[in-house]
């Protein structure tokens, strides 16, 4: 174990309640924010992107790409103005690229540079300096870019050329790995096409499509034309979904609760934890709103989540591609269940290799907080136990830490979390909106 000090400001002390009630929009979808970025700087003429995350991630996405040329102003409103540069049109960085804890940044811009004939060194902080990068290398490597790394792990020299299409199906369902190559295909020489056996969340190809791209998605295979030139755009991004999660568990999990949550993003590769989150007996509605949504073929709309009949639940395998980001929140869920209920996930090996092994660190938070867990190489089951309050460690990991203030709500005593200022890589402003929930 890494001892760590934290400065004060790095500390969150959670009270219990016993309300959770309120109305809510939530910051801007993450996956989205960095995706309308990527594509307005490969862009033709100038984009505006409104309710862009202003996350430690989304803001790292656009770090990278002022070092690669690109003009962007952010106005006071949370109004991003991209100037793209045009299909192929970056600028070789004079420094290296500083993706910070953004895997998302990482493996997306990977494929973006991989098609511009110039050197990029990329790399990140600690936690991101130890997670696989070998999924995008190898695409990218046959793809025709060198890139050379620590043994598969950040930090990548890429020395970028003229790509070929290629056909590629990914080891593991991930919706970067398939993002990257998308990237790249686009810049590249022919048809590529990425197979996916397993569906995750297609934000880039709606957003290709937004930005004029032709991409095919047809039974698995998703295709597309290199050489296509993008129109800039102006779009709104949709609240994340995923942070809606931790408000959905917070209703599911506290007597009495209703939350309604307006302009969320109901892209259906990212809902499939609403119904998770309802095997668990919580009671939600959600509703396409038509008049939020279309203009970057994203659907947004509400929700309204309301206590119902707590249940234990399971997460299976064939779950977890479409609910991984949310796992956090459903353990957190799962501890606040009745006394001798369970929560089990199996099939979720890739959550070792996430912002931190949140097999690990979310077993030993919630076991300091009371509740049982076994561990597996794969997942967990949580058996709800009364929770007390205790001091947990986020590990740096801002889902962790959003996951340990939920159920800290419950605890019998105040919960210290370490590591709380990590929230802000996602969800800037969510200590503030658990406390108008919960007061
Ligand atoms: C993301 C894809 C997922 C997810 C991550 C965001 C994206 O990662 O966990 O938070 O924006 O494409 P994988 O592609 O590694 O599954």
């Amino acid at each position: 174990m890494r001892s760590m000090t934290y400065a004060p400001a790095d500390v969150a002390t959670v009270s219990p309640s016993a309300r959770a009630a309120g109305r809510l929009r939530l910051p801007g979808d993450k996956s989205i924010s960095h995706r309308y970025a990527m594509l307005a700087a490969l862009a033709d003429g100038v984009s505006h992107v409104r309710g862009y995350l202003t996350g430690e991630d989304c803001l790292a996405t656009l770090e990278c790409l002022r070092t690669l040329g690109v003009p962007i102003r952010h106005a006071g409103n949370g109004e991003v103005e991209i100037e793209g540069r045009g299909v192929n049109g970056l600028q070789a960085p004079r420094v290296p690229l500083d993706a910070a804890n953004s895997g998302t940044s990482m493996r997306l811009l990977a494929g973006v540079v991989a098609a511009h004939g110039f050197r990029t060194v990329l790399g990140g902080d600690e936690s991101l300096s130890r997670r696989p990068m070998k999924r995008v290398i190898a695409p990218l490597t046959a793809m025709g870019a060198r890139i050379a790394s620590q043994d598969g792990r950040p930090p990548l020299t890429i020395d970028g050329a003229r790509l070929h299409a290629i056909t590629h199906q990914p080891e593991v369902p991930s919706a970067q790995v398939k993002s990257a190559i998308l990237l790249a295909g686009l810049q590249a020489e022919g048809e590529t096409t990425v197979i996916e056996p397993i569906a995750t969340r297609d934000h880039t190809e709606r957003a290709m499509r937004a930005f004029g791209a032709h991409v095919d998605s047809d039974n698995g295979r998703i295709r597309i034309r290199g050489g296509q030139r993008l129109r800039a755009r102006d779009l709104t991004v949709p609240g994340d979904v995923s942070s809606a999660t931790f408000w959905i568990a917070l209703a599911a999990g506290t007597p009495g609760a209703d939350i309604a949550i307006d302009g969320v993003g109901l892209n259906p590769t990212r809902t499939a934890m609403l119904e998770v989150a309802r095997r668990s007996g919580a009671r939600i509605d959600s509703e396409i709103d038509d008049a939020d949504s279309g203009e970057g073929g994203e659907p947004v709309g509400r929700l309204r989540i309301r206590y119902g009949t707590p249940r234990s639940f399971a997460i299976t395998p064939a779950d977890v591609p479409l609910v991984i980001d949310e796992i956090p929140a459903l353990a957190a869920l799962g501890a606040m269940l009745p006394d001798g209920s369970e929560v089990s996930v199996h099939g979720a090996a890739e959550l070792r290799v996430k912002e931190s092994d949140r097999i690990t660190c979310l077993a030993r938070g919630f076991r300091a907080m009371g509740s049982e867990i076994e561990e597996f190489a794969d997942g967990f089951r949580l058996t709800a136990r009364p929770l007390t309050g205790a001091t947990v460690d986020a590990a740096g990991d801002h889902r962790l830490a959003m996951a340990f203030a939920l159920a800290a709500t419950r605890a019998a005593s105040p919960t210290t979390i370490l590591g709380a200022s990590s929230v802000s890589v996602s969800y800037p402003g969510f200590f503030e909106a658990l406390e108008r929930l919960t007061r």
